[in-house]
């Protein structure tokens, strides 16, 4: 990635500032309630949770009972793995039938990103349709790609998903109890959740004023756990239309909503659109979890959440099929926008 291609060179307008403003107000949420039995704190929490949903979209966690242990290993191990080189990288690379492993030429809205990663099914195989078209019932069971070194990848790549779904199923409590729904009430469209996890290395940037490592999205799932290193460069659209850079905390997450609870809350919580910026100096290292429900789910508003006053603003969609699409959009640069939750919206 010496020289800059133009495939990797944004729109003026969607170009990043070298100048930023730093997470003022970015919600920091103490998770330790969770670990206790004390009701007050615990719908002191809910609270904090459903304001930062409604507010931002994001947060911060901290006191999250994920073992530090278990971020360390695979920050290492990412670290590990692309470190090699590129030929030894690519004897994992995914191919249009081998769609997880290793790839460094993902397009976010058909502009190419500054990274490479590599994607995990958290749940092996993964399951989903074989193509969007709705009548084509195939199902296609995905499988992961292990590399050979670093040696113990695979185990720790295992180990992280297990944590990250037993926080993603603790998040998802509180946030279905800030909605004023029982705190399971999510739990069924999770029991064969479809769940990934991506490696994202971010290498040093000579325009770092050009391009971007991802650039602007949202993300298409339910939820995101993110582990972001301490260089930083993860930018969030606050909802006054200001990119506001996320500061590093020690150990923190990076949570978000995702389009699903976007659609499950009839809107109540918004899918926020966010970034990475790159740094001409340092490389910077992420792992994003998605936490996505099972392909079969059909994605609408709760109707415990909508009413006469407040009809259905989306009307229902397939989890896998959605995904199917998506997957073939970012495979290759395609001409055409795509899917998005707000093709599924209804016009008022
Ligand atoms: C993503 C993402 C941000 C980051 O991979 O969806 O938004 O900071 N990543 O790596
Ligand atoms: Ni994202």
């Amino acid at each position: 990635m010496g020289k800059v291609d133009p495939a990797f060179i944004q729109e003026p307008e969607h170009r990043p500032r070298i100048s930023y403003i730093e997470g003022e107000g970015f919600p920091l949420i103490d998770l330790s309630p969770l670990h206790s039995n004390n009701v007050s704190a615990i719908e002191g929490l809910v609270k904090e949770v459903g304001k930062a949903c409604k507010e931002w979209g994001f947060f911060q966690v901290i006191n999250h009972g994920v073992p530090l242990e278990k971020r360390q290993k695979i920050d290492s191990d990412s670290r590990k793995f692309f470190e090699q080189s590129l030929e030894e990288k690519r004897k994992v690379r995914r191919t249009e039938k081998l769609v997880l492993g290793y790839y460094d030429t993902e397009h976010t809205k058909n502009v190419r990103d500054w990274k490479e990663v590599f994607d995990i099914a958290v749940e092996e195989p993964a399951l989903i349709p074989a193509s969007p078209d709705p009548d084509d019932k195939e199902i296609t069971e995905l499988y992961n790609q292990w590399p050979e070194y670093p040696p113990e990848f695979r185990e720790t790549c295992q180990d992280y998903g297990q944590e990250m779904v037993k926080l993603a199923c603790k998040l998802f409590e509180l946030i279905a109890l800030s909605l004023g729904l029982p705190a399971d009430r999510f739990h069924s469209f999770f029991k064969d959740h479809n769940s990934s996890i991506r490696l994202n290395h971010y290498p040093p940037c000579p325009t770092p004023e050009l391009a971007l490592g991802v650039g602007r999205h949202k993300d298409g799932g339910a939820l995101t756990i993110l582990a972001q290193d301490d260089v930083g460069g993860l930018e969030v659209k606050r909802k006054d239309g200001e990119w506001v850079r996320v500061k590093p905390t020690p150990d923190a997450y990076i949570v978000n909503v995702g389009d699903i609870i976007q659609v499950w809350s009839n809107d109540k919580y918004e899918s926020v659109e966010h970034r990475a910026m790159v740094n001409s100096e340092k490389e910077r290292f992420s792992v994003p979890f998605f936490f996505n429900p099972a392909h079969y789910i059909m994605i609408k508003p709760l109707e415990e959440l909508t009413n006469e006053q407040n009809p259905a603003k989306y009307r229902a969609y397939n989890r896998g099929k959605f995904t199917a699409s998506r997957r073939r959009s970012n495979f290759q640069k395609l001409n055409v926008e795509n899917l998005q939750i707000s093709h599924f919206r209804i016009s008022d």
